[in-house]
């Protein structure tokens, strides 16, 4: 496997997290955290002091993320929700649950995905549709369904997790880059569209992160992915996390509709 930053610098890259400012006391809605980069969003927001809702698929492993971020007694707080970010039932239960334990929600993270590697040609209907309903249609449906406590409160700050591959072509994945595209596209027309409101809206596009979704990847994708990066190495999801944070902290007050590209260089080569 590639080089990885050592274990003490993603405890440092962790700890850095908590100085993210403006977010204290705020409630967060952050989906697909039952592990991987939204588990770092969440441990992020709450050292920040913030109230999390953590929502993924499976309600016992958002229990045990959650309980584990708890017991690390951080100064904001978690509470774990099932979600499938595909249904707006579960979109508007995942909202109460917020509203009930932390006040209108005013931040959102719209991180849960899944990668398809098929081609255009080999595609299925069906593969197509899991892979951008999760993408694309949960995202607007976290948007169109939290969007309304943050006209209530007066503000909200919300990021998109895109990709790289919203951006470039691989030859493979072609739903999965439709989908992080529309994410992309999405995120700047929110963004126009709900300026005056007070509310921001951006994405994160990764590269290549170390997480459940990568590690199931064959060994030669990996590979040339790393060595085609300028710094020749895989993120960890803290150094995604740092992005998202600022872009939903006070520190990007006057930034909405971009896209932080983080991804060591791979996209600028
Ligand atoms: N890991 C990478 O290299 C990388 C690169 C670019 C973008 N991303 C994006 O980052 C985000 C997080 O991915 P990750 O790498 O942490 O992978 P991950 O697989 O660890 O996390 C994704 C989470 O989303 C959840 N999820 C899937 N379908 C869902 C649904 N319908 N409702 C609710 N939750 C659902 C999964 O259970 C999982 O916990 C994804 O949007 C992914 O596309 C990842």
């Amino acid at each position: 496997r590639p080089a990885q930053l050592p274990h003490d610098e993603q405890a440092v890259q962790q700890e850095r997290l908590g100085g993210a400012v403006g977010l204290a006391g705020r409630c967060a809605l952050v989906t697909g955290a039952a592990g991987g980069i939204g588990r770092a969003v969440v441990t992020g927001l709450v050292s920040a002091g913030a109230g999390v809702v953590l929502g993924d698929l499976d309600r016992d492993r958002c229990a045990a993320a959650a309980a584990e971020i708890e017991a690390a007694g951080l100064p904001g707080r978690v509470v774990p929700a099932e979600v499938d970010v595909t249904d707006p039932n579960a979109w508007s239960k995942f909202a109460r649950t917020a509203r009930r334990h932390f006040g209108y929600p005013t931040l959102l993270v719209n991180n849960a995905g899944v990668l398809g590697r098929q081609g255009l040609e080999t595609i299925t209907a069906d593969e197509w549709d899991r892979v951008v309903n999760v993408s694309q249609r949960g995202t607007w449906l976290g948007m169109q369904t939290v969007v309304p406590s943050m006209h209530l409160a007066g503000r909200g700050a919300i990021v998109n997790v895109s990709s790289v591959f919203g951006q470039i072509g691989s030859g493979a994945a072609f739903a999965y880059h439709g989908a992080k595209g529309a994410v992309a596209a999405m995120t700047r027309a929110a963004a126009v569209e709900l300026a005056r409101a007070g509310i921001r809206v951006n994405a994160v596009s990764p590269g290549m992160v170390r997480t459940p979704m990568t590690t199931g990847l064959p060994e030669q994708f990996v590979t040339d992915f790393v060595a085609a990066t300028p710094m020749r190495r895989m993120a960890t999801p803290y150094e995604i996390a740092a992005a998202v944070l600022f872009l939903l902290s006070d520190d990007a007050s006057f930034v909405t509709g971009t896209d932080l590209i983080v991804d060591g260089g791979y996209a600028a080569r």
